[in-house]
């Protein structure tokens, strides 16, 4: 395939985690001389960059797919390329060439850097269909990007998770966890100073504060990175309460380069939902380490993530999760309604909730959100 002038899109669903790998794809697609457009009509290249965490993200992305038929069309060059987590699913990438057979490549979360040879090589007769078991260590990604507000680059530190948080797909689709070589993070950590661009810097995981690594673990590893030298501040995306200790907080107090700007998902206010989540700790383990923290820096900024109307939720147990929220007084918080995924241990519980009582569940809690921070 001649590169000259071909135009590519990526579209990117779900979490920071593929916001930063698509723009690595940008990169690399970029320096091999393809150019980025916004405009699907005008693109020889539409790279979707997929999300299952919720059934809505996944039925707006078959959408989009779906959109693509007619443009392929118009355009009998276009590839069209899906990669990510919702491919990655038991059986998931087979159905979408069947739903969808003018899809031209299928990649799953461990294998994205080979997404670049592969469109490369254009065009194919039928779908071809990649998906690994697990992530190799030696596929990464070797470039750095800048956010799209030219200030924050993202380092991922941890890839996977394996906290079988009841409800969640997210092990199923990105694997085990694994910690990126100290070396590796400090080799991207200085080129993005030497760069001079990033103002931020914020390092990536599922479960970032479980980093384990020659030596370092998450606080170290903070505090590693605040000595350098650089005016810059530093971040993290997403913490898991079980593993923010006091030696996080100490760390974060420490630290003048650490942001005091905190996403700390909570999940639910409710102790017997919060069992059944598999969470791994009560609501007031969670209100200690909040305590301390905002003891240790009074000025800290703490948002959070809660999902309403999980199975076998009462209106009792959300009326303790309304109770919770007016106690810890977060900054802000990110609400979603439970949405099943299969092949989770909450798919399979009874007691599921009709989606109008997910939904009423969610918007009453944001409308206490906003009564709270008008308060
Ligand atoms: N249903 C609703 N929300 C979910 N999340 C993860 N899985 C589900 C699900 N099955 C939410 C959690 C997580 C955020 C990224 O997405 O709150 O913290
Ligand atoms: Fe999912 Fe829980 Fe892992 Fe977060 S910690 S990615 S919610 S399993």
């Amino acid at each position: 395939m001649e590169n000259a002038q071909k135009k590519f899109v990526i579209k990117t669903y779900g979490c920071q985690m593929n916001v930063n790998e698509s723009g690595k794809i940008a990169e690399l697609l970029t320096r091999e001389g393809f150019e980025r457009t916004n405009d699907d009509k005008s693109a020889d290249i539409i790279v979707f960059n997929t999300c299952c965490v919720r059934d809505t993200a996944e039925k707006k992305i078959e959408a989009h797919i779906g959109n693509t038929k007619i443009l392929k069309k118009q355009n009998k060059g276009l590839v069209v390329a899906v990669i990510g987590c919702m491919t990655q699913k038991n059986g998931a990438a087979e159905s979408l060439k069947k739903k969808f057979p003018h899809i031209d490549i299928i990649l799953g979360t461990h294998n994205i850097d080979k997404l670049v040879s592969y469109i490369k090589e254009g065009r194919r007769p039928k779908t071809f269909i990649e998906i690994l078991a697990e992530r190799k260590g030696s596929d990464e990604i070797l470039t750095t990007t800048i956010d799209q507000d030219g200030q924050t680059a993202y380092i991922n530190i941890t890839y996977g998770c394996e906290n079988f948080c009841s409800y969640c797909i997210v092990p199923f689709v990105r694997g085990k966890l694994i910690s990126r070589p100290f070396a590796d993070i400090e080799r991207e950590f200085d080129e993005i100073l030497r760069a001079g661009v990033a103002k931020r810097i914020v390092f990536l995981g599922q479960n970032v504060n479980a980093y384990e690594g020659s030596g370092y673990d998450f606080p170290k590893l903070l505090r590693y990175f605040n000595d350098k030298e650089g005016e810059f501040s530093l971040n993290f995306l997403s913490s898991h309460p079980k593993d923010f200790g006091d030696e996080l907080i100490s760390a974060i107090k420490d630290c003048e380069k650490v942001e005091k700007n905190i996403h700390l998902p909570l999940q639910s206010g409710c102790d017997k939902i919060l069992k059944l989540m598999n969470r791994r700790y009560t609501v007031s383990e969670y209100e200690t380490k909040i305590n301390a923290l905002r003891v240790a820096c009074p000025e800290v900024h703490i948002t959070t993530d809660i999902i309403c109307g999980f199975p076998t939720e009462t209106e009792v147990d959300f009326a303790e999760t309304l109770e919770t929220m007016r106690r810890i007084k977060f900054n802000a918080a990110f609400v979603f309604p439970y949405s099943r995924r299969s092949g989770t241990v909450a798919d399979k519980l009874d007691g599921q909730l009709p989606l109008k009582v997910k939904r009423e569940r969610a918007t009453k809690l944001i409308k206490l959100l906003q009564d709270l921070s008008k308060a």
